[in-house]
């Protein structure tokens, strides 16, 4: 079975869908950590993120998987526990343009699709119910307002140490999710079949009900 989970940054996809797997026994993939992990590594080697060239060479050559450690899921690019290195702002500032690169996206999604070959998924991402998953039992979109996903990015962000400043992150956020969604290959979009959740004014609790009586198990 596979679940697709799409929407914009900070609209609580990830936390969402991590509890779905959690609750029906299934893997949670995580699919914009695979894109981060892959800056972490450019990032890490100095590899130009406009060379498009390069950045698919270290795609292809980079091993990234998901790890169960001490009951988290951990992400490992290349044999090292990067979990926490991605939720960087260095990362956030950079992510969107090694994600916009369409030779990279293709083999991300290759991975990503052999990653669901092998068991019951909960993925999340940008494109996972147009591209990823095309025949996905369920797609959902989940959405929030740009001040509430602000307001919880930020929070986030302070409880891992990180000084901000709220206009900067709301910014950075805006301009995220204009990358997001003008980009040509595995845009972000709401497809006709996907079930729209706007979680603005939601407790994740409530998200997560609306969500299991939709795939029946509640
Ligand atoms: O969901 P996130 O903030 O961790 O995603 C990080 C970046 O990766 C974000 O800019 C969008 C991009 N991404 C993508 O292009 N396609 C996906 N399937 C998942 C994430």
């Amino acid at each position: 079975m596979q679940i697709a989970i799409d929407g914009p940054a900070g609209a609580g996809k990830s936390t969402v869908a991590r509890l779905i797997a959690e609750r029906l026994g299934f893997i949670y993939i995580d699919t914009g950590a695979m894109y981060r992990a892959l800056t972490w590594k450019a990032l890490a080697c100095e590899i130009d993120l406009q060379d498009e060239e390069k950045l698919y060479e270290l795609a292809r050559s980079t091993d990234i998987y998901f790890a169960k450690l001490a009951d988290q899921q951990k992400v490992i690019c290349d044999g090292i526990d990067v979990s926490e290195a991605i939720r960087s702002p260095l990362i956030n500032a950079h992510v969107s343009v090694v994600a916009a690169q369409p030779r990279v996206r293709n083999v991300m999604v290759k991975k990503q699709q052999d990653m669901a070959c092998r068991a019951n998924v909960v993925m999340d991402g940008r494109d996972i119910g147009e591209q990823v998953l095309p025949e996905a039992d369920f797609k959902f979109y989940i959405t929030a307002s740009l001040d509430e996903r602000a307001r919880r990015r930020i929070l986030e962000m302070e409880k891992q140490g990180f000084a901000i400043d709220e206009k900067s992150v709301r910014q950075q956020i805006e301009k995220r999710d204009r990358m997001d969604q003008e980009r040509e290959l595995g845009a972000l979009k709401i497809l006709d079949d996907a079930i729209v959740i706007d979680t603005s004014s939601l407790s994740i609790d409530e998200v997560l009900n609306r969500m299991l009586a939709v795939i029946g198990e509640t």
